[in-house]
């Protein structure tokens, strides 16, 4: 099938018009023009793998909402469970069954979570997260990586950006360097920075700052410059160290989690965190975030007046605790995570075989659900450092811009990465590899 897109004129006018009321026209910037050059494409409507823009074209959707569409857009017990929980109100802000509910079968994927708190968004739960494991230890700096993003909370905003290699310092001595204006500088004297996936390194840190540290958070496989798998061991090295100094281990599982395996990475690497995050793909596209951990450490949040406070009018949401329940009860189906590993391996492999072809210096890194294209020319991305040293992420804007021209929907942005939902067929990653052809014939 030849998908090429005809016009794009009702997404120009939106856009255009989203200028009088919007910032740049969207609500986030990695949404808006300066990603998509030309202005972004206006999604109208999704079903399955598939979305419509506002002239009606089609695409085969690998971005699935920055990963939050583990089920694919609009299925169809999602949409039941959603129009049944509506119509008896969206939510009270009160105790519900759906939020008990949703906590049984959360407690049931995820070996870690004794006990789990639901928030809104990623965002909100590392920020708990990392307030709990402040309280807990009664210490305040905490460990963060180079090339890691926790959401938009302060502290986290450091080093989560790109930037040349040459800005970075050293691996010893890294460059700080903030990723937003309006936070005060004290903000990130209790951070500590370092280097991702050297165990050297991480060793290094710990014997000058372990017994200061409050947490180190980690993410189980690097996704915000792509997609980077932990080097063999590395997480059960962290996972020692911050032990031995009493340093709390939060794994951030916020794109990882209910992806790889029930229950995230932390079982598919086998490494077992203190505190986890998760968001995205646990709402299959309701907002929503959680955090999981023993008793011992959650039950801080426990009314009192030494409490870890955590508020919220929507946590909870009735309707998203609804569709959490059944997203949890459709991936807990035998045969789901198989399938979406080998869905996601044969558009690796399709990929692989393509840039072979077209003699492209182009790797595709990751595995099953999620992965990521790097244009360069080294055997494998292994840090933020290498990110930024090796990748051409211009080269991969252009690669994804005619993809988009081809039917493939997909972020210009390199940092991300691909999602295989359980509603990606055989089909749709034929398709890929046929489109990710036309568009290495055209590249230049
Ligand atoms: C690893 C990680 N943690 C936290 C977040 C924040 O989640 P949210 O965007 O839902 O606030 C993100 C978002 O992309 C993320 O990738």
């Amino acid at each position: 099938m030849t998908r090429h897109t005809i016009h794009r004129t009702s997404s120009q006018q939106l856009f255009e018009r989203a200028q009088q009321s919007l910032v740049e026209g969207v609500n986030s910037p990695s949404r808006g023009a300066a990603v998509y050059s030309g202005g972004p494409i206006m999604l109208e409507r999704g079903r399955g793998s598939r979305v419509w823009d506002a002239d009606g074209n089609e695409y085969i959707d690998f971005m699935m909402s920055f990963g939050a569409l583990l089920q694919g857009h609009a299925h169809p017990k999602l949409v039941s469970v959603v129009n049944e929980a509506m119509a008896s109100g969206s939510h009270f802000a009160a105790a519900t069954s759906a939020e008990v509910e949703a906590a049984e079968r959360f407690r049931r994927m995820v070996p870690s979570a004794e006990v789990v708190r639901f928030a809104n968004t990623g965002s909100e739960a590392t920020m708990l997260a990392l307030r709990l494991a402040r309280a807990h230890t009664g210490r305040t700096k905490f460990l963060k990586f180079e090339g890691h993003y926790h959401g938009w909370y302060d502290p986290f905003l450091l080093n989560a950006h790109s930037h040349p290699v040459a800005e970075l310092g050293t691996p010893e001595h890294p460059a700080r360097i903030p990723d937003s204006e309006g936070i005060p500088p004290a903000t990130f004297d209790d951070v500590v920075l370092a280097p991702w996936n050297d165990v050297a390194a991480i060793e290094r840190v710990f014997q000058k700052h372990g017994p200061e540290l409050a947490a180190v958070i980690t993410e189980p496989i690097m996704a915000n410059m792509g997609c980077i798998p932990p080097r063999e061991g590395y997480l059960q090295r962290l996972r020692e160290l911050a032990s031995e100094c009493g340093a709390l281990l939060i794994l951030d599982e916020v794109v990882t989690g209910f992806r790889y395996a029930p229950g995230g990475c932390q079982e598919y690497y086998g490494v077992k965190p203190d505190i986890s995050t998760f968001g995205k793909a646990l709402g299959a596209g309701f907002p929503v975030g959680a955090v999981a951990g023993p008793r011992a450490i959650l039950d801080r949040l426990r009314w009192s007046d030494r409490m870890v406070l955590h508020y919220g009018t929507f946590n909870g949401h009735r309707l998203t605790m609804k569709v959490v329940a059944a997203n949890l009860d459709l991936l807990s189906a035998p045969g789901t995570y198989p399938r979406l590993h080998a869905i996601g391996n044969a558009a690796i492999a399709g990929l692989r075989d393509v840039f072979r072809r077209h003699k492209m210096k182009a790797i595709v890194q990751g595995f099953g659900p999620m992965f990521q294209i790097y244009f360069t020319d080294r055997d494998a991305i292994h840090d933020y450092r290498d990110y930024c040293a090796y990748v051409d992420a211009g080269r991969y804007s252009r690669f994804v811009h005619s993809l988009l021209e081809e039917g493939i929907y997909m972020t210009p942005s390199n940092g991300l990465h691909w999602i295989i939902s359980t509603a990606h067929t055989e089909a749709d990653v034929e398709a890929l590899a046929q489109a990710a052809d036309r568009a290495c014939a055209g590249l230049a």
